[in-house]
């Protein structure tokens, strides 16, 4: 089993903290040929499946919201909508930041505010409850890993630029948690001035407000390229084994 016992996890800091996550999975894999990876099979299971199940697990989730294509939401898949009471579907938009935005107008109130991608098949729980445990404490932070190839800063030109060292640079992953009011707030100002970024954290830095990397599990990987599910599955089987 690939998660531990979600008991174990039962008494986050002062026993409090309600937990929502919004799952952004209205992507259309165009690194993937235009093939929709988040309905892929990854050893029997859909990989939006297994991306939500280490947080339904996790004894503080109250809701999520999964951002799907608008015709997919429109009719979704019948496992998802019978997987839990407490998951709802919403339409995503034309980018994920966009589909995060529309997902967290669709979340209750909460304490703790999640987002994962629902192309990260192989995030564990107990990746999920360290990051919930730093923002039940007022931190951001962020699910990665430390980089382990040497990384390079290139111009336009693909020369050179610099090369940064290596010990300060970390690979970030989801989820990302916070605060619920600071990822609505960094949310709501990045739409209004229209502020493009890959992921939540950026958002939230860039208000000054403290976020921090958590080390993550290693093996959670976003499928993006088509080989990426073989390797998914590799790893699957590497985690069970372990
Ligand atoms: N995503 C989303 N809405 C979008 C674009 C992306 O909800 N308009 C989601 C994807 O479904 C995925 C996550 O954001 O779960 C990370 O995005 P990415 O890996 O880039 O997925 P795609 O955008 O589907 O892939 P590509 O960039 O290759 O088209
Ligand atoms: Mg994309």
């Amino acid at each position: 089993m690939r998660s531990t016992d979600p008991a174990q996890h039962a008494d986050p800091p002062n026993g409090a903290g309600s937990l929502g996550v919004v799952v952004p999975a209205a992507g259309s894999g165009r690194r993937m040929g235009g093939v929709q990876k988040q309905f892929l099979e990854v050893a029997g299971l859909p990989v939006l499946h297994r991306a939500l199940l280490p947080f339904l697990a996790h004894p503080r989730l109250v809701a999520v919201v999964v951002a799907l294509p608008p015709d997919d939401a429109a009719r979704p898949p019948g496992w998802l909508t019978s997987l839990d009471p407490r998951l709802r579907v919403v339409a995503g938009g034309s980018s994920r930041g966009e589909s995060v935005f529309l997902g967290l107008a669709g979340l209750p109130e909460v304490d703790v505010a999640m987002v994962h991608d629902g192309a990260r098949p192989l995030v564990s729980i107990d990746t999920v409850d360290r990051c919930f445990r730093r923002a039940v404490e007022g931190v951001g932070a962020v699910a990665g890993v430390p980089a382990v190839d040497t990384m390079k800063t290139v111009g336009p030109d693909r020369r050179i630029l610099a090369t940064p060292d290596r010990e300060h640079l970390w690979h970030a992953h989801t989820p990302q948690a916070f605060p619920a009011h600071v990822l609505r707030e960094a949310y709501a100002l990045a739409q209004a001035e229209g502020f493009p970024a890959t992921d939540d954290a950026a958002l939230v830095e860039r208000l000054g407000l403290p976020v921090e990397m958590v080390p993550g599990n290693p093996e959670n990987l976003k499928v993006t390229r088509s080989q990426d599910v073989a390797v998914a599955e590799a790893l699957l089987g590497f985690m069970e084994g372990a």
